[in-house]
């Protein structure tokens, strides 16, 4: 459900009229909803109400976009980060330290210590050798990290290839059956405190018996450690909930369901749990808007160019990912079109042979479901400026990232000596 609706002929963004915003703003344009986003981790949060004080921590991947981390961060949430850049975006937005988890299959020293100096919650470690790096850091800093173990179940999450974390051949977590063996590790080195488990298989899962099948690997595991003499206090469920991105298609599990799997398979465990939710809470929160450049009838098919391009939401070109198109002011009827951005690659088509509201040249188009890993997987390929972000909240609007300045693009490159006198 999202708050991107028709509205007498002409979709809006809440209360926003989307064709006047871009007329203001510019195309492309990425806009987000506050009242989409707030909803979905209402909804999320409610449907992990029955457990003992629950960590949501936002995936802040999906879109670090500082107002929409504020956005959440006012409602509880916590943060995952990656990166030493989104922890400093969560803070930056008021996310508290101490609900903050580092993840991530490549942290470096720096980012230990950064992530030391900020106190935040938890490390979620993927390997043995990272535990060594971790512990001297923190020793060196006189710090105590806390450290949970990702968990590699070995379950595929029948998902996208590129997006499927969880099997033995993926590069992330340890081995469920070393983990014991890694625990125990984390447990007796020196600056660190290990205080449970976590996995996370996937991203846009449409079918919870790989979660379910996670869930019960990780609870045995909890015993087995526990009998080993070993304490677990926290376990990290992950995010990867899917989202409809196409009307029609099956509709995913609900964070309902979800929620009462969670409730049925950790009933015993008698840990905190986390979890680290990201698509479903700003996925279809955001829409990219873009203007039809010209219509190109083709040979074999017509192509609809838009000014937005493939540098802009690359999921399609990367995934052969869905987003459904629609006419933001539509003239009735429809058409079938290739709707491609003017990148010089092939690859930067949205969609091929797709009906679609029928446009004409300087008609404007919505790509829906892009707020999750759209702007942030931008580029400036082809040396296009990012896209401008736009967060509404009823009848207010806000830019909440301005149009990249093409100056200051080139402003960023340095013309080596040798070359300067030229
Ligand atoms: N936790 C960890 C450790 C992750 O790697 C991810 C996503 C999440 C949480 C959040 O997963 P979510 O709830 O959003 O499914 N660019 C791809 C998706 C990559 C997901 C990477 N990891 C896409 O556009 O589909």
């Amino acid at each position: 459900m999202d708050h991107f609706a028709d509205r007498g002929g002409a979709l809006f963004a809440e209360d926003v009229d989307l064709t006047a915003l871009a007329d203001e703003v510019g195309t492309p344009l990425y806009v987000y909803s506050t009242a989409t986003i707030e909803r979905h981790y209402r909804v999320f949060a409610e449907a992990l109400a029955g457990l003992n004080d629950p960590l949501i921590a936002y995936a802040v991947k999906a879109n670090p976009n500082l107002s929409v981390i504020a956005t959440l961060a006012r409602l509880g949430a916590g943060a995952d980060v990656v990166s030493e850049g989104e922890m400093r975006r969560a803070l930056a937005a008021g996310v508290p330290p101490g609900r903050i988890v580092f993840s991530g299959v490549g942290k470096t020293r720096g980012e230990m210590a950064a992530a030391l100096a900020a106190g935040i919650y938890q490390f979620n470690v993927e390997g043995e050798a990272e535990l060594h790096v971790l512990s001297d850091v923190a020793v060196a800093l006189g710090q105590t990290a806390a450290v949970a173990l990702r968990v590699n179940p070995g379950v595929d999450a029948k998902t996208h290839a590129k997006i499927s974390t969880g099997r033995a051949e993926n590069k992330f977590g340890i081995a469920i059956d070393r983990v014991p063996h890694a625990y125990a590790l984390a447990a007796s080195l020196p600056g660190l405190r290990a205080v449970g488990v976590g996995a996370h298989i996937g991203s846009q899962l449409t079918d919870l018996a790989p979660l379910e099948a996670t869930f019960a690997l990780l609870g045995d595991l909890v015993a087995r450690l526990r009998t080993a003499g070993l304490a677990v206090e926290r376990v990290d469920l992950g995010g990867g909930l899917g989202i409809p991105y196409r009307t029609g298609d099956a509709a995913p599990p609900t964070p309902a369901d979800y929620g009462a799997l969670v409730a049925r398979a950790t009933a015993r465990w008698d840990v905190r749990l986390m979890f680290e939710p990201g698509r479903m809470i700003v996925g279809n929160a955001g829409v990219l808007v873009t203007r039809v450049v010209t219509i190109k009838p083709g040979e074999a098919r017509s192509f609809v160019v838009v000014d937005a391009a493939m540098n802009d939401l690359l999921r399609p070109a990367l995934y052969g990912a869905w987003h459904d198109i629609r006419a933001v002011t539509p003239r009735g009827g429809t058409m079938v079109a290739t709707i491609v951005g003017p990148v010089c690659e092939t690859g930067d088509t949205f969609a091929e042979d797709r009906t679609i509201d029928r446009v004409d040249a300087g008609d404007l188009i919505a790509f829906m479901t892009a707020g999750a890993y759209g702007a942030t997987m931008a580029s400036t390929y082809n040396s296009r400026p990012l896209v401008p972000e736009v967060l509404v909240d009823g009848a207010d609007w806000a830019i909440v990232r301005p149009r990249e300045d093409i100056a200051a693009q080139l402003a960023r490159d340095r013309i080596a000596p040798w070359l300067s006198n030229h």
